[in-house]
């Protein structure tokens, strides 16, 4: 079977997930922040009538949960998809150790972004308020371990340096996008963004 090259034009769907989940990870992690801030804020004055973007905190919490889970689902078909139907990155021209360094960086990516739900379910589940959560109020997920304070700070502390881990990378992933298309004039992120030029069918 043979590859595609990275200039031949990805499926739409692939593409829409890909932005999708961009920028539902990214807002994913800034509202994270603020409802754990929100929540400090309502634990040292007793008011829990705090709203996090106008959503109360309960519900905050719960639509962070939600959206995270359905993003683990869409990460994971999109990486399935990717392999099933072996859309892959671009050969370049570029030395080894380049392309050794950019597969990595590619593979702790996919490993933050399936690995932040993860965090945050076993976060969930581990906290002492013994909370459910509940997908869009719909479905009951269960949680794979019991209340524990200690595994609760834990996992808080992973959890958010994973968003911040996640943010750092997918900036430098936005960065060595730009690169493609402005310095190395490819068509790496023409791919995945059909509305730019290619810099490779330009004089
Ligand atoms: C998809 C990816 C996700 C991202 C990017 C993300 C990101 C974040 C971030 C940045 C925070 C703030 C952490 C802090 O300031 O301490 C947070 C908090 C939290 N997240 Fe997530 N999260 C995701 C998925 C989930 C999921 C699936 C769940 C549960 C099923 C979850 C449960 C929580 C909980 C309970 C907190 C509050 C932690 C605390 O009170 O200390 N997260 N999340």
């Amino acid at each position: 079977m043979t590859r595609r090259p990275a200039n031949d034009n990805w499926p739409v769907w692939l593409i829409a997930l890909h932005w999708g989940i961009a920028f539902a990870l990214v807002v994913m992690v800034g509202a994270g922040l603020l409802m754990v801030a929100a929540e400090e804020h309502a634990a040292a004055t007793g008011d829990y009538t705090v709203k996090v973007l106008g959503v109360p905190l309960y519900q905050a919490y719960q639509l962070h949960k939600s959206i995270g889970i359905t993003l683990f689902a869409l990460i994971l078909m999109r990486l399935g998809l990717r392999i099933a139907l072996r859309v892959s990155g671009p050969d370049h021209d570029h030395p080894l150790p380049i392309q050794l360094a950019a597969g990595a960086a590619q593979v702790v990516l996919y490993v933050l972004m399936l690995s932040m739900p993860i965090t945050g379910w076993l976060l969930a589940a581990s906290s002492p308020l013994g909370l459910p959560t509940l997908w869009f109020g719909l479905v009951n997920i269960p949680h794979p371990v019991g209340p524990s304070a200690e595994r609760e700070a834990v996992l808080a502390t992973l959890h958010r340096l994973g968003g911040y881990a996640l943010l750092g990378l997918a900036g430098l992933h936005a960065l060595a996008a730009l690169k493609h298309h402005l310095l190395d004039r490819d068509g790496t992120l023409h791919a995945m963004l059909p509305i730019l030029p290619n810099p490779e069918t330009r004089q």
